[in-house]
């Protein structure tokens, strides 16, 4: 490349409102490798990432939890970037919507737009989700909740200012139907015109007066800006759009690529690209909806406890191991499941196993056949040709997988390299090579070949496994331009004499069963501190009592137990058709003729225990209300064997 092409790739902002989990992880995982893919090739990448910090759901967190809205956003922010630092995230900017800069040059946008004509104000009458911070219309709603997450919505009715969204439908549609490139996968552009754009846009509703916490309508005061007008801003505030300098925005817009999740590809495709024709701007290049990252088939939810936390995964396992499970796992576009168990086994065979072995056996042979060091004395022979003919094609595969985003097959492409490079060693029998001393120079070739296959692999991996890369390469004591991108196509670039250092293993193999189960003790969440009330029994959970089977039955017969002054031996009639004895400690306040024809509720599945020689089977409810006194609950007028919930 001439002279540095840019750039620009963004990944959402996310919402300080939790922290985050391995989804989130996945989509900045992908943005990452991208980025660090562009660089590779000689681009001048922008790699934008951030916080979206204002709305209600903020609002409403920080004051549960007692502190300013800023006082919550900071802490959590905090966490967000220490998780991105863990997760070798290399963004070139990150910005918080709170941000001085950015909120001013939204207010610029939002009064702009006021002016040209398609921003008017109005009265919002309609539906609210809150978690969302999303408007609906009531034909929007699934059930009568909200589409995207399903949860309760509010009716909200208020003064507020309105984006002429209809305005820009024809232009929407057409950006979506004439330049397909704009919005992959294809299968979310189809959804896109057919659920939202051909039914026909509405106004939208940008301001609201229920709440602070946002930026504010700096020409009407009560007002804030809806979160999302904010928040898609960001793409071009933090290139200083808005501001006095805007020399990155001239550089860098329109972003190459916006990579989002596919619940809010709606937003960057329908309201985003509005936005920016009313502002007369360029439109970005293309936005890529992913797939959601599912936790053992599950949608990952905090409600649910089923968020996995990738800091927790990273300090176990490393995050090149994380990384590579994220992108080699799941075809872009597609939702992923994400197990401990497919973590594992993942680790194993392709890190541990293809890797980690090639790595361990190829410094081990040339430290004990070369003294570590790559001779000069080579021999070409068998399989060297497939070999090499396989390791330069693999720059080209992979990039021409990493032009659609498909990380699996370009992961793929790379351990086609490394299986190869393992067969070789297979097929060209290094040890026998070595008891023979004619076949020494046949065997530095060998060697010679396999550090090749190394550098190469070391170089293509980068983008992917950043850490792991280095560690290879560190252990190669030459020229560190022989690894770059433009390196990484070319044969017999080590020097003879290049020292080979023999390190430790890089993913050592794990225990499938023992790492399952520290995993499950390690995400295992502490259980609720059990609350109690005087005077009341310990809790139990409505699954504990689900196990009481209680059952409306009829007295049919009642006699005294000789032998005993307390109990009374009573038949049921439990509505199975098989009469029931039970044994009750009723008698001194009740007579038999005092019971018989009357219902009463009896425990049907407790274990039958023998008292004073009957055998009592269940147990019939009685009130004891006081010290002398007790009760029978009697349910008469109710059908025999009724169960009781
Ligand atoms: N704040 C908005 C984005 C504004 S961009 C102008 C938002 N934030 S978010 O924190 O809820 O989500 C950020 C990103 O994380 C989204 O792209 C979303 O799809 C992604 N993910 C959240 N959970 C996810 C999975 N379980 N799996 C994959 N991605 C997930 O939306």
């Amino acid at each position: 490349m001439m002279s540095k092409e840019k750039f620009y790739i963004t990944t959402p902002i996310y919402y300080p409102s939790a922290n985050l989990h391995i989804g989130h992880a996945y989509c900045s995982v992908m943005a990452d490798t991208v980025a660090r893919y562009k660089r590779m090739q000689g681009y001048d990448v922008m790699f934008l990432t951030g916080t979206d910090e204002h709305g209600q759901k903020i609002e409403e967190i920080a004051k549960k939890n007692g502190v300013t809205p800023k006082e919550y956003v900071d802490k959590v922010v905090a966490g967000i970037k220490d998780l991105w630092t863990l997760m070798n995230v290399s963004y070139d900017r990150f910005i918080r919507t709170t941000d001085d800069y950015h909120v001013k040059a939204v207010q610029k946008i939002f009064r702009a737009l006021y002016e040209k004509g398609d921003i008017y104000k109005g009265e919002y009458k309609g539906m609210y989700c809150t978690p969302c911070e999303s408007f609906w219309t009531e034909t929007q709603l699934v059930d009568g909740k909200c589409p995207d997450c399903g949860r309760e919505v509010k009716a909200a009715s208020e003064e507020a200012y309105f984006f002429r969204l209809s305005k820009y439908q024809d232009k929407i549609l057409n950006l979506l139907e004439e330049h397909p490139e704009f919005l992959e996968p294809a299968s979310r552009r189809n959804e896109m015109i057919n659920n939202f754009i051909r039914p026909g846009l509405e106004d939208l509703c940008v301001s609201r007066t229920s709440f602070k916490w946002g930026v504010p309508v700096d020409f009407d005061d009560n007002h804030v800006v809806y979160v999302w007008v904010d928040a898609l801003s960001n793409y071009i505030t933090a290139l200083g759009y808005g501001s006095d300098d805007t020399s990155l925005y001239e550089k860098y817009w329109p972003a190459d690529i916006h990579l989002v999740g596919k619940e809010i590809v709606r937003f960057h495709t329908i309201i985003w690209p509005a936005m920016l024709m009313a502002l007369d701007l360029p439109l970005p290049k293309k936005v890529l909806g992913h797939g959601w990252l599912n936790f053992n088939g599950d949608k990952m939810s905090k409600s649910k406890g089923n968020v996995v936390d990738p800091s927790i995964l990273c300090s176990r396992y490393g995050v090149d191991a994380i990384r590579y499970f994220l992108l080699r796992d799941i075809p872009f576009g597609s939702d992923g499941n994400f197990t401990n168990e497919a973590l594992i086994n993942r680790i194993n065979s392709d890190l541990a196993n293809d890797l980690g072995n090639l790595v361990s056996r190829t410094e081990a042979m040339v430290g004990k056949y070369f003294g570590g060091v790559l001779p000069e004395d080579r021999e070409a022979g068998d399989f060297d040709d497939d070999l090499i003919a396989t390791a330069v094609a693999v720059r080209e595969n992979v990039e021409k997988q990493m032009e659609t985003l498909q990380f699996p097959n370009a992961l793929s492409e790379i351990w086609k390299l490394i299986s190869r490079t393992n067969k070789y060693i297979d097929e060209t029998m290094p040890w026998a090579l070595a008891k023979d001393e004619d076949k020494k120079a046949r065997l530095g070739a060998v060697m010679y070949n396999l550090c090749e296959s190394i550098r190469i692999i070391s170089s293509l991996i980068v983008p992917f496994l950043p850490t792991t890369a280095q560690t290879i390469q560190e252990r190669f004591v030459c020229d560190k331009a022989l690894f770059s991108y433009d390196n990484a196509a070319s044969w017999g670039l080590l020097p003879a004499g290049t020292e080979i250092k023999k390190g430790s293993i890089i993913f050592p193999r794990l225990d499938l069963t023992k790492e399952l189960d520290e995993l499950e003790k390690l995400t295992k969440k502490p259980e609720p501190e059990k609350k109690e009330i005087p005077g009341i029994a310990e809790m139990i959970s409505i699954d504990d009592f689900g196990k009481v089977d209680l059952r409306v039955a009829e007295i049919k017969d009642c006699f005294p137990v000789k032998k005993s002054k307390k109990l009374l031996q009573i038949t049921l009639d439990d509505g199975t058709g098989t009469p029931r004895t039970v044994a009750s400690g009723i008698a001194p306040w009740y007579k038999p003729e005092d019971l018989i024809g009357h219902k009463v509720m009896v425990v049907a599945n407790l274990k039958p225990a023998k008292l004073c020689g009957v055998e009592s089977c269940g147990m019939i409810l009685a009130a004891d209300c006081d010290e002398n006194d007790v009760k029978v609950v009697f349910v008469d007028g109710m059908p025999n064997g009724a169960k009781i919930r």
